[in-house]
This record gives C-alpha cells, sequence and structure tokens, in this order.
C-alpha cells in the first residue's frame, strides 16, 4: 500500500529530549495545520506491548521493529508519526529507513553530562550506581548517527527552539502544507 504519511524519527540518549519535543511539535502540526498525528513513545509502547521485552541488544531491536511496522501502517491510513526511542545502534535505525518509505531520522542531540545532569527520570543516578544495568550512554552503547536528516543541539537550545527547527525542516522539505489554515482567504 503506498505510504501517504511521514514519520519523523527522533533518536537519541535518554533524556536528550525526544518525548518533549515530539509533543511540542505534534500539538503545533494538530492544530496549525490540520494535520493527523500520532506520537509513537518508546516509555508508552515499552508498557502497553513490550513488557516481553528487555534491553539486550537484541530485544531493543525486537522492539524497534514493532514500532517501525507500526510507524509504517499508520503512514499507509495518511497519519505522520513522530516517533521517540533511542534507536541506540545504526542497524536498527536503518532497517527503520528500509521500513518506512517516507522515513526521517532526527538526531536529538545532548551531551551524556548534561543528560546525567537533567537526571529527568533518576535513571542515570541508578545506571552510574549499577542498580540499572545495560544503560544507553554509561554501560551500553549509543551509536551516533553519520547522516542524520536533522539534528537539534539540545545542550545548546531550549525545548521551543528545537521544535522550531524541527517545524522549518519539515517546511524547507515540503512536508507542510502550503497554505495554514490561518492563511486561507
Ligand atoms: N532543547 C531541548 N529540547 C528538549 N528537551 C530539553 C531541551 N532543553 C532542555 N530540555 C529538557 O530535557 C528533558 C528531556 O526529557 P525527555 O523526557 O523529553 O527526554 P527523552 O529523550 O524522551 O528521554 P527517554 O529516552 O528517557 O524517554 C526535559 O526535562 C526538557 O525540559
Ligand atoms: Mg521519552
Amino acid at each position: 500500500m503506498e505510504q501517504k504519511g511521514v514519520t519523523l524519527w527522533f533518536t537519541g540518549l535518554s533524556g536528550a529530549g525526544k518525548t518533549t519535543i515530539s509533543r511540542l511539535v505534534a500539538a503545533e502540526l494538530g492544530e496549525k495545520y490540520g494535520l493527523r498525528v500520532q506520537i509513537l513513545d518508546g516509555d508508552v509502547l515499552r508498557e502497553e506491548m513490550g513488557q516481553d521485552l528487555g534491553f539486550t541488544r537484541e530485544e531493543r531491536f525486537r522492539n524497534i521493529r514493532r514500532a517501525a511496522w507500526f510507524a509504517r501502517t499508520l503512514n499507509e491510513h495518511g497519519v505522520t508519526v513522530l516517533a521517540s526511542f533511542i534507536t541506540p545502534y545504526r542497524d536498527m535505525r536503518d532497517h527503520c529507513r528500509k521500513q518506512i518509505a517516507r522515513f526521517y531520522e532526527i538526531y536529538v542531540k545532548c551531551s551524556v553530562d548534561d543528560c546525567i545532569e537533567r537526571d529527568v527520570k533518576g535513571l542515570y543516578k541508578k545506571a552510574l550506581s549499577g542498580v540499572i544495568p545495560r544503560f544507553t550512554g554509561i554501560s551500553d552503547p549509543y551509536e551516533e548517527p553519520w547522516n542524520p536528516d536533522l539534528t537539534v543541539d539540545t545542550s545548546r537550545d531550549t525545548p521551543v527552539e528545537s521544535a522550531r527547527q524541527v517545524l522549518a525542516f519539515m517546511e524547507r522539505i515540503g512536508l507542510l502544507p502550503v497554505k495554514r489554515e490561518d492563511e486561507l482567504p
């Protein structure tokens, strides 16, 4: 089936800002552009249908395969998908790119030190003390994207600035409707 929607795939460390940015972008896309948008969030997917999976490389990949299938299916129905998953390995992201016809990789870049300082969920503290094993950026790898479609630097910019950069990117490559509703005659 033809894939009509697009997927923006946010990759980056825990606490880098994937969820925060995708929520801001989703609100804008829905309210100002009238697009049908679905957020696919790593935490939610693991909670709702990934409880059988742990955090080995293989299990992480299986989690991503499910998410990619979802994104693809939603795209086929014309839904814009904002996917927020750490997606730490290049082969996982390559898999997504192959599966999803209109796939855009957005690297949410943030230093490990800044993520540790934010420690939004208190997970870095646990990872650093060894309570949580296989934690990305601490005791498990994160392979930085070589060729992301867009990089946002959240060590440097605010969430609103990062979200604006994503919207500007979408506009630049023609992913936004030309006329915004508030500009129609
Ligand atoms: N430019 C920015 N963009 C996004 N978040 C930012 C930015 N600057 C600071 N932050 C802060 O960083 C935190 C990011 O947390 P968030 O839950 O969005 O990360 P995440 O990448 O979804 O992590 P996880 O993989 O654990 O779900 C928030 O507290 C947010 O306010
Ligand atoms: Mg998140």
